[in-house]
């Protein structure tokens, strides 16, 4: 099977095509991807030889390149996990959120109805229902984005509902929930609080810290995409959770604890606008189809710390002056009682 995977550099969709790339099944992959501050090649380093993958640097927006990438490589699916992804960054500034997550997606399902591209996956997230202090989002939820990230990924998802009412085309969208693992990106809160402990700065807590996410590790949702890859209908929209609700203050202790370092380092600081209370998937429709995550909160905490204490230059090369200048706008204006030292 041949795959156009967008964004394949980022945290997921590095996971994905490492997963494909190692699996029994002949798969073939393009990796189409922009390269902004989130991509990184080191994430495929130890899987780029292998036959059956290439990489071109791209953005999905350029409507022209993506139009030529198709009609050359003729895939059978496309798998859009490109996107601007950080919620923070979309509180500073929304622009490139609504050009790469709306247009960009615009200009991906032009291509699947020019070149009848027989199957395509738009990776979308569990922020498009908003938030609930009870209970838990179905497919069929309404769609109340609170941040400019979570709007404009719910208009990338709702164009996929339009082409597929209007004209057939065979898209299938996920709504997964808070991803952790191995490769993603420090300024996320897991790899940011267990960088800053191994570094012994503070972990800048937002609010209360009573905010609940709902984590899966990223492998068990990447397995999730393929079996929608593989076995998904065309127009629906599958729910991927984790089943493992946790509050930020409880993440932080637990954190601290793995790397046998003081509760003392987390800080209370201002809360992010608009912070969503809590996050929370029925995931029976996707379960039906044959997925359980497989990955205990316990068990991939622990391995994912592991992983950034044992691949120090990864994360510490990320850490570098364009992310401190990032952290002064993001964090400067939070500080509260002398807190985040970044
Ligand atoms: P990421 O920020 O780590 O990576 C995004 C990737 O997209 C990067 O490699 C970047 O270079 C690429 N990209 C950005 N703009 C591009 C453009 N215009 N053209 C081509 N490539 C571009 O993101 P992630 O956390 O891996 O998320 C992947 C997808 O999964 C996103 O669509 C995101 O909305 C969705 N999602 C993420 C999570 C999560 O917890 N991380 C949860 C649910 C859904
Ligand atoms: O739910 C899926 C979404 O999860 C994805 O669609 C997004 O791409 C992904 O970034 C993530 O969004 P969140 O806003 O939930 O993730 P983030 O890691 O930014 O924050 C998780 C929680 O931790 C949230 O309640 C805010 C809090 N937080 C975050 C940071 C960066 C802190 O308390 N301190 C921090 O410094």
């Amino acid at each position: 099977m041949k795959l156009i995977v967008t964004g394949g550099a980022g945290f997921i969709g590095s996971n994905f095509i490492r997963m494909i790339l190692t699996s029994a099944r002949p798969y073939k992959v393009l990796n189409y991807d922009k390269l902004t501050y989130a991509g990184n090649p080191e994430n495929l380093r130890d899987v780029e030889r292998r036959s059956g993958y290439d990489f071109i640097k791209a953005d999905i927006c350029d409507t022209a390149r993506v139009r030529r990438t198709v009609s050359s490589f003729k895939p059978d699916a496309i798998i859009n996990f490109a996107a601007e992804t950080h919620v923070d960054r979309s509180i500073l500034g929304a622009a490139d959120f609504v050009k790469t997550d709306v247009f960009g997606t615009h200009a991906l399902l032009e291509a699947v109805k020019e070149f009848k591209v027989p199957r395509y996956i738009q990776i979308s997230t569990d922020e498009v229902y908003g938030s609930t202090e009870k209970g838990s989002f179905t497919e069929t939820s309404s769609l109340v984005p609170n941040s400019p990230y979570a709007a404009s990924k719910a208009a990338g998802d709702l164009l996929c509902r339009s082409y597929f009412v209007t004209y057939g085309l065979p898209a299938i969208v996920t709504r997964s929930s808070n991803n952790y693992g191995p490769c993603q990106y420090p300024e996320k809160v897991i790899p940011l609080f267990i960088t800053n402990a191994l570094e012994g700065s503070s972990l800048p807590l937002y609010g209360d810290g009573k905010n609940v996410r709902d984590w899966i590790y990223v492998e068990d949702n990447c397995r999730a995409v393929e079996l929608v890859l593989r076995r998904g209908r065309p127009g629906e929209i599958y729910n991927i959770g984790g089943g493992s609700e946790v509050e930020n203050r409880f993440l932080a202790r637990e954190i601290l604890e793995l790397l046998d370092k003081p509760a003392s380092l987390i800080k209370k600081v201002c809360d992010r606008p608009g912070h969503d209370r809590r996050y929370s998937l029925n995931s029976s429709k996707i379960k039906k189809l044959g997925f359980s995550p497989s990955t205990d909160f316990g068990d991939g905490l622990r391995k994912t710390v592991e992983w950034y204490r044992d691949n120090p230059v990864w994360w510490k090369k990320l850490k570098n002056a364009d992310f401190k200048s990032y952290c002064r706008r993001q964090y400067g204006s939070r500080r509260k009682g002398g807190a985040a030292k970044l």
